[in-house]
């Protein structure tokens, strides 16, 4: 299979110290065509900007995870906005909220959340967000901001999808697609129309079926293309070939 784009990846986490160059420069011989990196906070941001630099099909999403929230120092946000002004960088991310794990208190997580969704207004870039168990905040920050951008890994209900595609953006998934008792995303696969639909890895995380336990890399994506396929009864290439389409527009890119 070719045309596969990941539009979401950690190829910066220690996961892929040990093989991290030889694993980027032989993806594009098992079909990967485009990655965007997504960084959680300043230093991982940098180091998908320096991925970007060193790879060609390497993209770069500056931006800080709900996670760091907590941890941004006072004008980060200039930081960020001189981040996302480099030519590789395509997108804000990935940003948002999590309040599954709550590692930064919610307020803070609002706070940084709003402040870069004004950047990626201000810049007119796309966003890349997280949203784990704070559907309806997220889905209020994003009617209040309506940028163009990503709900990556999107993890609510096929009702929710549909009113987040009203809002313009595109859905994103993955490895989740693949699981036992994996009826939500099947559904949320179903629906979403064609041209927003995006697919991605989150590796090293969410490694699909049947390798699960392993770490995950862009070259598994073909797995979680075969079930969204079978869903929408249509070929896995399809499904490959249109979401890099879609990732193209997203992105602005010419893959
Ligand atoms: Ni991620």
């Amino acid at each position: 299979m070719n045309n596969i784009f990941d539009s979401h990846a950690h190829y910066d986490s220690e996961a892929f110290d040990a093989d991290r160059k030889e694993l980027l420069s032989a993806l594009p011989t098992q079909g990967v065509c485009g990655i965007v990196n997504c960084g959680s906070d300043m230093a991982s941001s940098l180091k998908s900007l320096e991925l970007a630099d060193e790879f060609d099909y390497v993209y770069a999403a500056c931006g800080v995870h709900p996670h760091e929230a907590e941890g941004c120092k006072q004008g980060y946000i200039s930081v960020l906005e001189k981040l996302c002004k480099e030519k590789k960088c395509v997108a804000v991310g990935e940003i948002g909220l999590d309040y599954h794990y709550d590692f930064s208190p919610r307020d803070i997580q609002q706070r940084v959340f709003e402040e870069q969704l004004a950047l990626a207004k201000e810049l007119d870039m796309p966003v890349i967000i997280h949203d784990r168990e704070a559907h309806e905040d997220t889905f209020n920050l994003l009617k209040k901001y309506r940028p163009k951008g990503v709900v990556h890994c999107f993890s609510g209900s096929a009702e929710t999808a549909k009113e987040i595609v009203k809002l313009g953006m595109y859905i994103g998934l993955g490895g989740a697609v693949t699981f036992k008792n994996a009826r939500k995303p099947r559904e949320v696969a179903e629906v979403v129309p064609a041209d927003r639909l995006l697919i991605e890895t989150d590796c090293p995380y969410m490694t699909p079926v049947p390798f699960r336990g392993k770490r995950c890399d862009s070259s598994f994506i073909p797995y979680t293309a075969e079930v969204i396929a079978e869903v929408r009864g249509v070929t896995p290439q399809e499904i490959l070939d249109l979401t890099r389409a879609n990732a193209n527009k997203l992105f602005g890119l010419e893959l």
